[in-house]
């Protein structure tokens, strides 16, 4: 099933998370939805979905998801089931309005005994948030992970005229940023999780935590202060890294950061930035680096964003290490 028929049918699940749900006064104001009579009515194309998905597929989880979550949650973690890296779901860690988050069981295949699987929301909720900022000046991604070239015309064009196709695109290209930096970072030393495996819809990755609970982010977390100073070190030392990468987080903060036994963790890299191509890449890096200052200050540590944002920029983007960045492209061709 397309990423575009998911979207379709999940209406009801997506309203769940609906941030308008309570709000009486914006739904009001919300544009009226064309109304559409279905040629299946929800409950036949739930038990559909939770047919093959669950039971058909053999893939039954300690997890208990909700009537309008089961499907999508199997539909997009079975891929990982087939190829013997996840045996169950155990628990979810965290929906939220763009993805939930859950702990799963691996087998001895993936090196770990537990994963976190991301798994996106359906198309339409993720772009409640404004991402063209952070597609400016990258290229789409495709399933792959290789760009799409200038001369793919046909892509282009669907991309351009925002078709099916285009949307597809767009969602598998999103995806694939958060997949292949994750990639990139791990293997360059930088405290992200462990990227395992990508699906249509979903991200398998290392997992923070144990059995019994998921890392906390930092922003819900007192530090001593000998440790504050060395996290706010590690966190910018992984901010360096990736500008040595030419990328930018681009939604750095103490949300995005997790804790666990005295170490920290980036996660939440969708919206990557290419510092070398995005025409607000010195914006985005001065807003990121403030937002780590503003947790850390809280913290104790005494640092001022603006002169760390200059410092790095000036270190990393001009010059030298600019010319040494140059030959790399950020993620490959079919050329290359
Ligand atoms: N590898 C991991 N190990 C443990 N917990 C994780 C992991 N990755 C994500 N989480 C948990 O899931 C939450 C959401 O993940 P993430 O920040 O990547 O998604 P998001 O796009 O911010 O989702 P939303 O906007 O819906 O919060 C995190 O705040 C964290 O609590
Ligand atoms: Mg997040």
């Amino acid at each position: 099933m397309s990423t575009y028929d998911f979207n379709e049918r999940y209406e009801d699940y997506e309203a769940d998370f609906d941030p308008m749900r309570y709000d009486r006064q914006a739904r009001r104001k919300r544009k009226p939805k064309v109304v559409h009579t279905p040629k299946k009515s929800k409950w036949e194309v739930i038990a559909e979905i939770a047919d093959t998905a669950g039971l058909e597929a053999g893939f039954q989880t300690t997890y208990q998801p909700g009537l309008f979550e089961e499907g999508w949650l199997l539909e997009s973690l079975r891929v990982f089931y087939e190829m013997d890296y996840v045996t169950d779901v155990l628990a979810r860690i965290r929906g939220g309005k763009e993805a939930s988050v859950y702990r799963c069981q691996t087998t001895a295949k993936t090196g770990m005994t537990l994963a976190a699987a991301k798994v996106y929301r359906p198309r339409r909720f993720r772009n409640l948030r404004n991402d063209a900022l952070y597609r400016e000046g990258r290229a789409y991604l495709k399933e792959d992970g290789k760009a799409i070239k200038n001369n793919e015309h046909r892509l282009m064009r669907a991309i351009g005229k925002k078709t099916q196709l285009g949307e597809q695109l767009e969602h598998t290209s999103w995806l694939m940023y958060e997949y292949s930096t994750l990639q990139r970072l791990y293997a360059a030393g930088a405290n992200v999780p462990q990227a395992l495996a990508v699906g249509e819809n979903a991200i398998l990755m290392g997992y923070c935590g144990d059995e019994q609970m998921a890392a906390p982010t930092l922003n819900t977390v007192s530090l001593e202060s000998a440790e504050a100073r060395r996290l706010f070190d590690t966190t910018l030392y992984n901010v360096e890294l990736m500008l040595q990468h030419g990328l930018i987080h681009g939604d750095l903060s103490a949300y995005n950061i997790l804790y666990w036994h005295g170490d920290i963790t980036l996660i939440d890299f969708p919206q990557v930035i290419d510092s070398r191509t995005n025409p607000s890449a010195f914006a985005v890096l001065q807003r990121d680096i403030t937002r780590v200052c503003e947790y850390f200050a809280s913290q104790g540590v005494d640092a001022d964003a603006d002169v760390i944002a200059d410092r790095l920029w000036k270190h990393f983007m001009t010059g030298s290490t600019l010319n040494q960045m140059a030959d790399a492209s950020l993620f490959e061709t079919d050329d290359e």
